[in-house]
């Protein structure tokens, strides 16, 4: 069975980033999906210093959430990313844990399909899309979609539940998840990883 680690990075456990994070799971799980949450909003997490050590390491030098929640990605078929929308980006937080997850974790990423959904009172919902793609589209990772860009609108926690075309958008982008999350199984099991045979080349664009 596909598992789905799901990251909230709202700083509130219940308000809206949560609700809209549930819906998408209710539908995950209608098809039969697992699904891990994990609330990182309301920690405190220092953004990476460029250190380099995780190469050595295979992990962050700053032993905290970030350490603990990449083996559960690491075995994880897909990832679920939420955050409200802070002038016009994800959440700071989410961003640093992001920042240092992808970087310092060493395994694969490859066809574990990722999704974002983005909740806001009134703007900036795709820059902050985009900006939570990014992760996926450096990761060989296919992303899932919905019938609309993944934004619900609420302020006050609670009422994301009253955007009735943002929460169908929801159910609609846990479905399509689960769709992909299952023909990435049957791909991997019929063609494997398409994994390029090449020496990796490494550029900087000046030599
Ligand atoms: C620091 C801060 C910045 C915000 N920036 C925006 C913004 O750029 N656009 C917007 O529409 N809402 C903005 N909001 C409102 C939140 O995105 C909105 O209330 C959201 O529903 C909160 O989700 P939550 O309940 O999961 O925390 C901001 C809120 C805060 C606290």
């Amino acid at each position: 069975m596909s598992k789905v680690l799901i990251l909230n990075g709202s700083p509130k456990a219940n308000g809206n980033t949560a609700l809209a994070l549930q819906e998408v799971e209710k539908a995950l799980q209608s098809q039969g999906i697992e699904t891990e949450t994990v609330h990182v909003g309301h920690l405190a997490i220092r953004g990476c210093i460029g250190c380099g050590r995780c190469r050595e390491l295979g992990k962050c030098v700053f032993d905290d959430a970030v350490n603990k929640v990449a083996p559960l990605f690491e075995q994880a078929d897909g990832l679920l990313l939420g955050t409200p929308v802070y002038y016009a980006s994800p959440a700071g937080t989410l961003v640093s844990f992001l920042d240092r997850l992808f970087f310092s974790t060493p395994f694969s990423k490859s066809m574990k399909v990722g999704a974002a959904v983005c909740v806001a009172r009134r703007g900036g919902l795709t820059a902050t899309y985009d900006m939570l793609h990014k992760y996926f589209g450096i990761s060989n990772m296919p992303i899932a979609t919905s019938r609309y860009w993944n934004q619900v609108h609420g302020q006050t926690p609670g009422q994301v539940a009253e955007d009735a075309e943002g929460m169908q958008c929801m159910r609609q982008l846990g479905l399509n998840m689960a769709f992909l999350l299952k023909s990435v199984a049957l791909g991997k099991e019929r063609f494997g990883l398409p994994t390029l045979d090449e020496e990796l080349a490494w550029t900087n664009f000046v030599r």
